[in-house]
């Protein structure tokens, strides 16, 4: 990002109120806000640093900000007539909520979705790893396939394995109720247990070790917060089957990265795919990505046009809801009472 980048002012009419987008956002969220502030936009695809967004939020009564955007004390101080702040995501550990509580600032996010589109990238990624797909398509694109070998980029069987769900919300039954079509028992933990979706998805409840023990392919898909924070450590890893293979699309510090590393080095489990690391994004010399029994992309799992869009719609009708002087629709449970 060069420091010369400046935010879009779209208008400026000294009768609205000003809110500032932190990226460029799909037009059909954006029109809602049209006629209604001021839009402040920062031109992306990189965020804006610290002081570009101390600097453009100044004035502002709205920030629609990403999961890559900090949204704490000093930003929310920085505007003195913020009201609200629309997470582009339904995800929200960039927000310190508690700060906003402090300051009667809302915070809203974009749940339900992204559902489908982000337990689809599970499964994307749970074939990918159990295949070697990127692995095996980059070996045939690099000119290597010169005949058909018996026992190369040999995988693990999807169909009528055991998979582990942590985190059995939203997402994590929507990865459930797609392991009907391959034959799968389906294991599950989480804060509460949850009998009706038990029933509805024939899913077991079972403790985290259980889980871990008894999985082939273990999928992390709770919320981030500090009780899930290195959910998944050395003992963690060392509990899972050798031939296992682990899927985030969570978030990044759910897992510890130097376990994980460590593990993945010496061959403990049989792979990890990544949608999500700690840090991000995962600077490009770390050493997991040296290895071949490790998929990372790039925090894609609500990546599709049609999810983006109604996530932008759906943060900037939060966003909407404010400037009319009403409740926004999707407030985040901390801040909802
Ligand atoms: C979310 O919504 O929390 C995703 O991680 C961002 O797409």
């Amino acid at each position: 990002m060069t420091t010369t980048q400046k935010t879009q002012t779209v208008s400026t009419n000294p009768t609205m109120p000003t809110v500032f987008v932190c990226r460029p956002l799909p037009e059909r969220g954006l029109a809602q806000l049209r006629g209604l502030a001021n839009l402040k936009i920062w031109p992306g695809p990189l965020p804006p640093d610290r002081a570009q967004l101390l600097a453009g939020v100044a004035g502002c009564v709205g920030i629609a900000s990403l999961v890559t955007d900090r949204m704490d004390g000093e930003v929310m101080d920085a505007t003195a007539t913020l009201k609200v702040i629309c997470n582009v995501a339904v995800g929200y550990d960039n927000v310190d909520w508690r700060a906003a509580k402090a300051r009667g600032v809302l915070v809203t996010n974009t749940p339900g979705v992204l559902t489908e589109t982000s337990a689809d990238m599970a499964w994307a990624l749970l074939m990918a790893a159990a295949r070697h797909i990127p692995q095996s398509a980059e070996f045939a694109r690099a000119g290597n396939w010169k005949t058909w070998e018996f026992d190369k980029f040999l995988g693990r069987d999807v169909y009528g394995a055991t998979l582990g769900i942590a985190g059995f919300g939203r997402i994590g039954q929507a990865v459930a109720k797609r392991a009907a079509g391959f034959g799968m028992r389906i294991l599950y933990h989480n804060r509460n247990r949850n009998e009706a979706a038990e029933l509805a998805l024939g899913a077991q409840f079972v403790s985290k070790d259980e889980l871990l023990r008894h999985s082939d392919f273990v999928s992390l898909n709770m919320s981030m917060n500090e009780s899930s924070r290195h959910f998944i450590g050395v003992r963690e890893l060392a509990l899972m089957k050798p031939t296992a293979v682990l899927i985030n699309t969570a978030r990044g510090p759910v897992v510890d990265t130097a376990a994980l590393t460590e593990a993945m080095q010496t061959r403990r489990i049989f792979a990890a795919a990544l949608d999500v690391t700690d840090p991000e994004p995962l600077p490009y010399t770390h050493p997991l990505y040296a290895l071949d029994n490790v998929i990372i992309v790039p925090h894609l799992a609500s990546a599709t046009v049609d999810t983006r869009g109604r996530m932008a719609e759906i943060a900037c009708a939060n966003m909407a809801a404010v400037l009319r002087g009403e409740r926004p629709p999707n407030v985040i449970a901390e801040l909802a009472g």
